[in-house]
């Protein structure tokens, strides 16, 4: 691949590293106005490797301002997933003249012992008194030792208000145990949770509980990443809805969800310390091909940052996910055509013109019909079709004729998510930049992102259906660049 194509496929409303490789969003706090994305950072190589903590900031969730490397591999071993918290209270000690330390809880993964499995990862922490500019490791590290689970890693560490304690949430295997502190440095092992629960196709990680409101009423979530066993193949994020108490997590929960069922949402956690307003990023990429995606000088982007919500469908609660609000600012509407009778294919094209990137489609439509947009470049015959497929009952992304494909036998596939809401009404709401596509269906109920590497640049859309089908509208909208 050229240094053109990585141009060309780098994002402009995402965040991406400048150059090397990147994972799992790590230890995302807001402080003082600014949001801290810390990731899993290669600094030497395009593909996996020796983990460190890069960082980056932003004050509105889309602008990322890339920052000096956080966290280097120590002789504990490289740095792993984990969290970040504000210790307001100074509990930690941390603090110099009374003031909040930010303190990181994170794994080192000690590579030299992998072989035996044995005692390789642990739970460390560091803290900082600049605002996360430099990061001091606690010499007490780690601060969690291995108990012999070989995959025992990615503390999401938060405040829990009613038993005045810190709560870490960590993966263990095939399962979450969950652990208490009164000062992030000595941690009491609480219990554990979902042996018996969720997807189990492949190793749990990555978790985050995440306490959120219904109409007045406490709602527990927890994610849980897993790979593989993910609904598209590779990785993906499940969600429980339940309780917790301090010490266990209960749900009522029977069915495996997922935040996000598209291939390329993993490991994605929320911020801390942003009050009511719950906020998740994720890497935007899959395990299963991620070290080939066909960039070479960088690899790997973050999602758009998500606001979640709790949605009644039924009795069930749901939980729910949207761009945030902050990414209206970098919007200008280009179109919005009404009550379009699907065969007249070329009235769409014609007013919509040439597709710019990044741009975003918002579509309403009735329940009633299926409908496929379909993006395509005239000159190479690639193209995206995304739709409702109203047999099925699901939404689609089709990506097998998408461009470059064949870096993995997986990546060359038709995606689905399951539409949950019963509305008449579908609102469909697409998010494009230079090599990803968002779809926020029926308020963020059932979404999707997915990864596309066309030669060119796909320049028409065009709306398509099997049946006859009138579409309410379609607004067209473009974005402006974020760095
Ligand atoms: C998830 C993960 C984590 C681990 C990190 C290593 O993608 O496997 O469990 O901490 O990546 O980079």
């Amino acid at each position: 691949q050229t240094v053109a194509a990585d141009n060309a496929y780098r994002p402009k409303i995402h965040f991406s590293p400048a150059a090397h490789w990147i994972n799992d969003p790590n230890g995302m706090v807001y402080v003082n106005g600014v949001y801290h994305l810390f990731f899993q950072y290669h600094p030497y190589s395009s593909v996996w490797g020796p983990m460190h903590w890069g960082h980056a900031t932003s004050k509105d969730l889309i602008r990322w301002q890339e920052e000096p490397i956080a966290l280097y591999p120590d002789s504990l071993g490289y740095i792993f997933s984990g969290s970040a918290v504000v210790d307001v209270n100074n509990s930690s000690g941390f603090g110099k003249n009374g003031k909040a330390p930010l303190v990181a809880v994170f794994t080192h993964h000690n590579s030299r012992t992998e072989k035996e499995r044995i005692d390789f990862q642990t739970q460390s922490i560091a803290y900082s008194n600049d605002n996360g500019k430099t990061w001091t490791k606690y010499d007490g590290n780690p601060v969690i030792k291995n108990p012999g689970i070989a995959d025992f890693r990615d503390p999401k560490v938060m405040w829990h208000t009613a038993t005045q304690k810190w709560i870490m949430t960590l993966a263990t295997k095939d399962c979450v145990t969950f652990y208490s502190s009164p000062d992030l440095k000595n941690w009491t092992k609480e219990s554990t949770f979902g042996k018996e629960n969720g997807a189990h196709g492949g190793v749990w990680e990555c978790p985050d509980l995440i306490e959120m409101e219904f109409e007045g009423k406490k709602v527990w979530v927890l994610l849980v990443s897993i790979n593989p066993g993910a609904p598209n193949g590779g990785s993906a994020t499940q969600y429980f809805i339940g309780d917790f108490d301090g010490h266990t997590f209960t749900t009522k929960q029977k069915d495996t969800r997922w935040i996000d069922y598209g291939p390329d949402n993993y490991a994605g956690v929320t911020w801390s310390n942003t009050g009511k307003r719950k906020l998740f990023i994720g890497w935007m990429s899959n395990w299963n091909y991620a070290n080939q995606l066909p960039t070479q000088s960088w690899r790997n982007a973050m999602t758009i940052a998500r606001e979640l919500h709790l949605a009644k469908e039924g009795n069930e609660l749901y939980l729910a996910s949207l761009p945030v609000g902050e990414l209206t600012k970098y919007e200008t509407q280009q179109a919005s055509l009404k009550n379009i009778t699907i065969d007249e294919r070329a009235a769409v094209i014609a007013k919509i013109g040439i597709l710019h990137f990044p741009s975003g489609f918002n579509l309403t439509t009735t329940a009633d019909a299926d409908f496929t947009i379909r993006f395509y470049n005239k000159a190479t015959g690639e193209e995206l079709k995304i739709g409702y497929d109203k047999k099925a009952n699901n939404y689609f992304i089709d990506r097998s004729r998408s461009g470059i494909v064949n870096f993995h036998s997986g990546f060359t596939a038709k995606h689905t998510v399951p539409r949950i809401s019963t509305s008449k009404e579908i609102k469909l709401r697409l998010l494009f930049d230079a090599s990803s596509v968002e779809l926020f269906a029926d308020n963020g109920l059932s979404v999707m992102t997915a990864l596309f590497f066309p030669t060119e640049k796909y320049t028409h859309v065009e709306l398509l259906s099997a049946t006859k089908a009138i579409v309410k509208e379609v607004a067209y909208f473009t974005y402006k660049q974020a760095k």
